[in-house]
């Protein structure tokens, strides 16, 4: 199996911690590990280093190298497109560069997953991921890993789960990447869906024969070889996987996580419960509250101090600082839209 990481994304809704040079991938929040890092380590003692590829670009390249080397990781590959072109082109080179330079077989599991999520606790994401590249080498299928839902959230992708094909894989019935609100709520109030982790395990023989048939512009260009693709790579159109093969392709199954706890960590009001309450505040550094509780305070260059106020986000950087009511963090991107128009 190879395992592909993701990491070329420049998500900018964790500002001001993430920055478009620094993005959410390589930040530190809850401890000194990055997303990045604790997803690379997720998968050891599943594969070699040899054997995983971080798919980036030119602009991150140092700090994957930098970060890979802290944890040890010295001997994974690194790939760099020399454009951002969404995830469907990310995964057409990582796969070809397992074929072309790893030596990957035609049947071999190339296991595609986000490098910004929190997925915990490690053994029994690995127990998933064995199930998963189980069924992907023995039926070809596409495999997803599906969550259950708990709210219509309009940011992901919906799985429509079908008849049973394994242990805990089902056939996908339907995919629908990022529907509208009144579409998301149909779909978790029926029961029937699932959000899509963005996860993605396939065959190389399976993977251009989807893109051959639902992306042919992208699989044309595979056909002229790893260091053409890269050479041409402006070719490739910007479209992310789920909408260039996910929708389109018949043969997938979802895995069912579960017993796993996985947050994409799509907002600042998503990091909320994944730090533990102390003393009535969820604290990242060091705060001293007076009459100050149920908020959120990340910072830690500094002490921070807070004196009655409540269900706030706090977001503390060198040069820059958030202060935003619990529920709207969603807004931090029109901050930055604005910072982006005053430029
Ligand atoms: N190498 C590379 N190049 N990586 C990229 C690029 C790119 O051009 N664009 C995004 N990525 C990386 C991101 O860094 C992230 O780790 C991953 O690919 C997914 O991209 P996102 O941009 O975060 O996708 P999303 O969150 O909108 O949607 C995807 O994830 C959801 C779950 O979090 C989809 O797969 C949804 O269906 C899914 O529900
Ligand atoms: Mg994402």
């Amino acid at each position: 199996m190879k395992i592909v990481i993701l990491a070329g994304g420049s998500g900018t809704r964790l500002f001001p911690l993430s920055r478009a040079d620094y993005p959410k991938q390589f930040l530190k929040i809850s401890d000194d590990t990055s997303y990045l890092q604790k997803t690379a380590g997720r998968f050891l003692g599943m594969v070699k280093a040899r054997d995983m590829v971080i798919v980036t670009n030119n602009d991150y390249y140092y700090h994957v190298k930098s970060q890979m080397s802290e944890i040890g990781l010295k001997d994974c590959h690194i790939i760099c497109e020399p454009e951002g072109r969404n995830t469907a082109p990310a995964i057409a080179l990582a796969t070809v560069f397992c074929q072309e330079k790893l030596g990957a077989r035609e049947d071999e599991c190339i296991f595609v997953t986000p490098s910004d999520h929190i997925i915990e606790p490690v053994g029994r994401f690995q127990a998933v991921v064995k199930k998963v590249r189980e069924n992907c080498e023995g039926t070809g299928a596409i495999v997803t890993i599906g969550i259950k839902p708990v709210q219509p959230e309009t940011g992901y992708g919906y799985i429509m789960c079908g008849a049973q094909q394994s242990d805990c894989c089902y056939h996908v019935e339907a995919f629908k990447e990022k529907p509208n609100k009144s579409l998301a709520e149909q779909y978790v109030a029926s029961g029937r869906y699932y959000w899509n982790s963005g996860m993605f395990a396939f065959t190389p023989a399976v993977m251009l024969a989807e893109l051959a048939k639902n992306a042919s512009d992208i699989y044309e260009l595979t056909a002229r070889g790893y260091d053409e693709l890269v050479r041409d790579f402006q070719e490739m159109p910007n479209i992310s996987l789920d909408y260039a093969v996910a929708e389109k392709a018949g043969n997938m199954q979802v895995c069912l996580m579960d017993d796993v706890y996985w947050n994409d960590v799509g907002s600042f009001d998503a990091i909320v419960e994944t730090v533990p309450e102390e003393d009535g505040n969820r604290v990242i550094g060091e705060l001293v509250a007076a009459d100050a509780h149920d908020n959120l305070i990340i910072g830690r260059e500094r002490l921070i101090c807070t004196i009655g106020v409540s269900n706030l986000i706090v977001a503390d950087t060198p040069d820059a600082l958030l202060i935003c009511e619990k529920g709207r963090s969603q807004q931090v991107k029109e901050i930055v839209n604005k910072l982006k128009a005053a430029e």
